[in-house]
Order: C-alpha cells, then sequence, then structure tokens
C-alpha cells in the first residue's frame, strides 16, 4: 500500500461581496440578527457576467494548486471535482476543468456530489485510488456557486450562503511522515428531507419559482443538533481508533456552516482557538467548497506546516458527514 499526501494547495472566491448590511436592503433582517444566529458578516457571490461558474473557479484555484505543488499539470491522472451543482448536467464540471487547464493527458474527469460532505468524501476517494496504486497525482477540487440556486427572497436560507473553491493536489508520498491515517464517512438517509433541493434535476428538471422560498428545504434546527452531535462524535472515534489525543492535533479545519456549530464541536474537544480555523464570517457556507478553501487559507497564513497534525469534519444534505485525521 501506498500512501498520500497533500502536495499543493489552492482557492479562489469572487470579488462582489453581499454584506449583512446588504442583505438588509433584500429582505426584513439584521446585521445583528445574522451575526448572532451564524458568525457570518458577508459572502462572495458568483458573478456570471465575469464567467464565474464552478469549472471557472476552479481553475484559478487549481493553477495555484499545480504551482504549489510543482508539478507539471499533465502528470494529474484524475479531476476529482466535488460540487452541489455542477456547471451543467453533462459533461462534468471535471472536463471542463481539464480544457480551461489545458491538459493534454485525457486524465480521468468525475464529478462527485455528497452536498457539504462532498470534498471530504472526494479526497477519501483519491487517496484509495493512491494507496491501491492506481494513480500518483489527483487534483481534487471542491467548488460551488451557492447563488445560482439561491433564493434573495428567502430570508432564512440565503442569509448562510455563499460561493467559492478550493483545490488540492493529492500525491503518492511514500517516506513521507505526510499520510492519511484514518478517515470515517457517513450518511443517515432518515434525515433525508431536512435539508434537501427537489427542483431542476430528473423529478422536476425544469421549475424553479424564485417566488417560493422553498427552492432549498430545510429544517434547520435538526440540521444544527445533528451536525454538532455528528461531528463531535466522528471526531472523538477517530482520535481513539488512530491513538492520536487532542492535545496532538495541531489544527482543526471542521466544515464553515455557522459559528455556533464549529464552536459548539470545538469545545467538546477543548480546543483552544488558535487551533480552530474559522472563515466562516468572511465567506458563509460554502458547501463541499469550504474545508478546502479554508485548507488553503491556512497554509498560506502559516497556520498549517508540514508535520503538523490535522482533523478535518464536515456534513450536509443526506444527511452526509466525514471526518478525516492525516498529518500535512
Ligand atoms: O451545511 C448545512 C447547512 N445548514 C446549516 O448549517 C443550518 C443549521 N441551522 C442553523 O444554523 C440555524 O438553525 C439557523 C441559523 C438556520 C436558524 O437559527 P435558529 O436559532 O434555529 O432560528 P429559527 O429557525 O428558530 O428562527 C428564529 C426566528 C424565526 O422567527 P419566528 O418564527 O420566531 O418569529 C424566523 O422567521 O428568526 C426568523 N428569521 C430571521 N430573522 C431575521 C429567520 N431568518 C431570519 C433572518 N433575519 N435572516
Amino acid at each position: 500500500m501506498h500512501t498520500s499526501k497533500i502536495l499543493g494547495t489552492g482557492h479562489f472566491v469572487p470579488d462582489q461581496v453581499y454584506t449583512n448590511q446588504y442583505m438588509t436592503t433584500l429582505f426584513e433582517t439584521s446585521d445583528q440578527w445574522i451575526t448572532e444566529r451564524t458568525g457570518i458578516k458577508e459572502r462572495r457571490i458568483a458573478d456570471p457576467e465575469k464567467s464565474e461558474f464552478p469549472s471557472t473557479m476552479a481553475a484559478q484555484a487549481a493553477k495555484m494548486a499545480i504551482k504549489n505543488a510543482g508539478i507539471d499539470k499533465n502528470e494529474i491522472e484524475m479531476i476529482l471535482f466535488s460540487s452541489t451543482m455542477s456547471d451543467y448536467n453533462f459533461p462534468n464540471s471535471a472536463t471542463l476543468l481539464q480544457d480551461l487547464l489545458e491538459i493534454e493527458n485525457k486524465c480521468a474527469c468525475i464529478d462527485l456530489n455528497a452536498a457539504c460532505t462532498g470534498w471530504l468524501y472526494s479526497l477519501v476517494m483519491a487517496n484509495s485510488l493512491i494507496e491501491t496504486g492506481v494513480y500518483k497525482n489527483v487534483l481534487v477540487i471542491g467548488s460551488e456557486t451557492t447563488s445560482s440556486y439561491n433564493n434573495w427572497k428567502d430570508r432564512s436560507k440565503s442569509v448562510l450562503f455563499g460561493d467559492g473553491c478550493g483545490a488540492i493536489v493529492l500525491s503518492r508520498s511514500d517516506n513521507s511522515e505526510s499520510k492519511i491515517h484514518k478517515s470515517i464517512l457517513s450518511s443517515d438517509s432518515s434525515k433525508k428531507d431536512d435539508l434537501i433541493k427537489r427542483t431542476g434535476m430528473a423529478r422536476s428538471p425544469f421549475f424553479v419559482d424564485f417566488e417560493s422560498p422553498d427552492i432549498v428545504e430545510m429544517n434547520g434546527q435538526v440540521v444544527f443538533k445533528s451536525a454538532v452531535k455528528t461531528m463531535a462524535a466522528q471526531c472523538a472515534t477517530i482520535l481513539d481508533q488512530t491513538n492520536v489525543t487532542k492535545e496532538e492535533v495541531d489544527l482543526f479545519i471542521p466544515h464553515q456552516a455557522n459559528m455556533r456549530i464549529i464552536e459548539a464541536v470545538a469545545n467538546r474537544f477543548d480546543f483552544p482557538k488558535e487551533k480552530v480555523f474559522i472563515n466562516v464570517q468572511k465567506y458563509a457556507n460554502t458547501s463541499s467548497a469550504s474545508i478546502p478553501l479554508a485548507l488553503s487559507e491556512a497554509v498560506e497564513a502559516g497556520r498549517l506546516k508540514r508535520g503538523n497534525k490535522l482533523l478535518l469534519t464536515a456534513f450536509g444534505s443526506g444527511l452526509t458527514s466525514g471526518t478525516v485525521l492525516l498529518t500535512y
């Protein structure tokens, strides 16, 4: 069995900012309500006029990740692209990205949707392909334009989401201390109706009613409680299974959905503030882009160094969840 390492990271966010103050011009809300309930102050929103879509944002983030990895783009053997809404139904966004990056080796391209947990699912898939010797370099993307299905008349959900992208190059790393130690992936279908977008796919292909608040249907409190419980339990299990103590974890990057959820999970482990990476105040919930975007910012800011132990955890519609412990 081989081992894998995050060789390079990159990210991209659109320039356009929707502040909480701007949200008060769209509907009855306040900076105070949004800040107290979520910790979010602003979110980035893609501009179609500037051709900001999942694949084009990913091209920016991927170029940065490939450069930081120090490999040639044609050494990438697979693109795994996580998104809750790809550019098109088909071809997939991974293929569009191969074209935008001008990769000429005809590498494998696949999109994956496990909602906000999708990038962690992709990371685990990529790691398995590297461990078993199938590939040496996999480009793992999380890229989201949640604004393409966000209903700007619905105050209860639209304040929560934003757009952005994170990318990594995951590579074979035999004889390195960097490796993925353990992963947990899970889905609780009993709560599948608590966070669901029904329109725009096979069961309701063309109907999107922007007058309806329910483009995205969410039972916020069920999702909130389940998120805290599941992520905290998975983090405890993974530390137990790997004999790693919470003190040995150098950085914790939870899915950036809500400051209260992040704090509730971190508090269960007594993680001091400097061990928890938080950027939800700047970007809101960017779904499956949230962890790779935070990861890239953490590396850039010097918060994550080679040899550090990194704990990642996420949850989302499904309700999917996942946790990964790795040495960076
Ligand atoms: O990746 C997964 C994505 N999903 C999540 O992370 C969601 C998890 N859930 C949450 O974060 C919280 O449940 C929310 C932030 C969504 C809501 O917080 P809450 O404390 O559960 O509030 P609530 O749903 O009980 O709503 C309280 C009130 C309601 O008014 P009434 O019925 O009590 O009069 C809402 O209508 O707040 C009202 N409200 C708002 N008021 C001002 C809802 N949205 C807003 C808003 N501004 N934007």
